[in-house]
């Protein structure tokens, strides 16, 4: 198997685990995803609601955050497993928050808990993007 799917399988593995731990008593739709970063580290996070609705948190911001904390700051490769039926695509505010550490041609893969529904780029999800750079940052700073 190639390395690139060798890291696909591990980062599905993981946002599988993390989706199992989603916190989603609201809306009942449990969601986890994984990175992959440029330095070749992997990161996880959950769906994580609340009673006042608006508060919840998305996976992906999750990961995200477990990301930065790391120190990491470069993302590779995304994923996203929700349930079965419509493929689970990243909300709007997740796309701009991906978009914060990843170049246009990142890839981003939405799954079921058993397989994997479809490929694209955070660059197709979020066309014409307001970024970093719009606001002066080039990808070292920070
Ligand atoms: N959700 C995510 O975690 N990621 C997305 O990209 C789409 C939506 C969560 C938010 C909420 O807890 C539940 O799915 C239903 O909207």
């Amino acid at each position: 198997m190639s390395k690139s799917a060798e890291g696909l399988d591990a980062l599905r593995a993981m946002a599988g685990a993390a989706r199992a731990r989603a916190y989603a008593p609201y809306s009942n739709y449990q969601v986890g995803a994984a990175l992959r970063t440029a330095s070749g580290r992997y990161y996880s996070g959950c769906n994580v609601e609340n009673s006042a609705y608006p508060e919840g948190t998305c996976a992906e911001a999750g990961a995200i955050a477990q990301m930065v904390l790391a120190g990491d700051r470069t993302i590779a490769e995304v994923v996203v497993v929700g349930p079965p039926g419509r493929p689970c695509t990243p909300c709007g505010g997740c796309r701009q928050k991906i978009r914060e550490f990843a170049g246009p041609h990142t890839p981003v893969h939405v799954c079921n808990p058993y397989e994997l529904l479809l490929t694209t780029t955070i660059g197709e999800l979020l066309p014409v993007a307001f970024g970093p750079e719009h606001v002066g940052l080039s990808a070292d700073d920070g």
